[in-house]
């Protein structure tokens, strides 16, 4: 269906959302739970101004457009700040930076951006080659001539190990390690449950009451615990894991985290960090196994820097088609495919839309990233559309797979840095196939992954 174009419709239509009707009682919601992202991206073709719809008895906006994106992201707060979704994490994540509104925001915002920023994350480089390294190894002693591999396992374990050797270090105990492995699946489940409810419910049942599932209770004290005995032994003699760079971070006031602040940190950023990256490593295997042609040119753009030695992240930035495949990746498959603000007060879009105070306000990159008027063929799987030059995206916020403004995704270079060099070096030596030519659905959980774990054929690559 063809939107409405910005320029159509009376300028009083124009003055407000377009409404879409729903069910008596339930508005939105069995459409929405039936197929989230499907929905979003009919009701978004209605019209290009933010389309208002009911989940049961609250307001909710879909804003759609670039210009849109833009403006809820960039004004912020106070008119946009984190809404009931983002606060039903607190169970697991406490007061952390990604939580967080206002001044506690960006005090914290502001200890800790400085690790993040793209040349402190270089220092993470060694962990992230020898993890690749390690995978690189374990695969070249399979048969030379073709081996299944489930691609989803491989994904998740090498960005939980390297993850895990970010936030605790070497030397964290295999059955510690096997521990935090086990803790991050089922507290993950238990969160889209805790999501889930929250949107339903709008907060009229309290976040610790949501919470009382068993395994979600026994699943967050284990993590609780290696992180206590990892801020424990580390207080003893410091390192440079990430948790000792929280328990060390000073501002230039003399202001610093409090031992919960650490912990709550630790446990978010673990996290945050884990699940985006990992789902967009599993599609961007997918992608090199279900386009050839670009699997050559990133291992032919690899092999050109140097003969014997595999791209690190310096050489990631010198090589334009293997950034673009994984930008076109998030375009695709955005990990993070909603982001949800609460409209604090009574407010105006530029459009002249006006929103309701409290409402809930959702961006989402799943339907911005494939909006025919900022993007070419926007179903088809196209990188080139990313390198230098192409006229892609078109809109600075018709693609903002980590956010954008002031809270634009602190990881971003860090999940960037692991996505380049685990696809350069991978596809530089191995070719992968599909197992069957199945599609590969959506399932859409707290972040955006494939519908079933995905299995690949790993052959040897032949020198060109
Ligand atoms: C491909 C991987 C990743 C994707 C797609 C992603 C996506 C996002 C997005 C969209 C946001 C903004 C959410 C909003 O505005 O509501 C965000 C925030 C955040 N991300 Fe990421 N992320 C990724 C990797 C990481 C990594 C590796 C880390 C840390 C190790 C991380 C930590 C965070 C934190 C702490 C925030 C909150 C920032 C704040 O509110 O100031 N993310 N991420």
């Amino acid at each position: 269906m063809k939107r409405t174009s910005a320029n159509g419709g009376s300028s009083s239509e124009r003055d407000r959302p377009y409404f879409i009707k729903g069910w008596p009682f339930l508005g939105q919601l069995p459409a929405l739970a039936n197929d989230l992202i499907g929905s979003l991206r009919r009701f978004a073709e209605r019209d290009d101004r933010p389309v208002e719809f009911k989940i049961m008895t609250s307001n909710a906006y879909l804003v759609s457009s670039p210009d849109g994106v833009k403006e809820v992201l960039t004004r912020g707060e106070p008119e946009f700040t984190k809404g009931i979704l983002t606060s039903s994490m607190k169970v697991a994540f406490g007061d952390s930076l990604a939580l967080e509104n206002g001044a506690d925001w960006r005090r914290k915002r502001k200890l800790l951006q400085p690790l993040f920023m793209k040349k402190s994350v270089q220092a993470w480089r060694p962990i992230i080659n020898s993890n690749v390294d390690l995978l690189v190894e374990r695969w070249s002693h399979r048969d030379a001539e073709g081996s299944v591999v489930n691609i989803t396992t491989e994904a998740n374990h090498l960005i939980l190990d390297i993850m895990t050797t970010i936030m605790f270090g070497e030397d964290m105990s295999p059955e510690r390690a096997q521990a935090a492995a086990e803790v991050v699946t089922s507290i993950n489940e238990a969160l889209f449950g805790v999501f889930c409810r929250s949107f339903v419910l709008r907060g009229s049942v309290q976040n610790s009451k949501l919470a009382q599932g068993k395994k979600f209770r026994n699943a967050l004290k284990k993590f609780n615990d290696i992180v206590d005995h990892s801020i424990t032994s580390s207080t003893a003699q410091p390192t440079s894991t990430l948790i000792d760079q929280f328990r060390l971070l000073k501002s230039s006031d003399g202001d610093q985290l409090s031992e919960k602040e650490v912990r709550d940190e630790a446990t978010a950023f673990f996290f945050a960090g884990l699940e985006t990256t990992a789902n967009a490593l599993v599609w961007a295997f997918y992608y090199l196994a279900s386009h050839p042609n670009f699997a050559d040119r990133i291992a032919a753009e690899a092999s050109e820097l140097s003969e014997s030695h595999l791209p690190d992240f310096d050489e990631a930035e010198r090589l334009p088609f293997t950034h673009a495949f994984v930008m076109e990746t998030l375009r695709l498959k955005p990990p993070a495919y909603a982001l949800e603000r609460r409209a604090s007060s009574e407010t105006k879009l530029v459009q002249g839309c006006p929103l309701r105070k409290n409402a809930t306000v959702i961006l989402s990159p799943a339907v911005t990233h494939r909006q025919t008027e900022y993007w070419e063929e926007p179903d088809k799987f196209y990188p080139d559309r990313f390198e230098s030059g192409s006229k892609s995206p078109q809109h600075q916020f018709a693609f903002f797979p980590f956010g954008g403004g002031a809270r634009k995704c602190i990881g971003m270079h860090l999940a960037l840095m692991e996505l380049i060099m685990t696809i350069g070096r991978c596809a530089q030596k191995f070719e992968f196939r599909l197992v069957d030519d199945q599609t590969v659905g959506d399932k859409v959980g707290v972040t955006l992954m494939p519908d079933r774990d995905i299995q690949l054929i790993l052959r040897h690559r032949r020198p060109a």
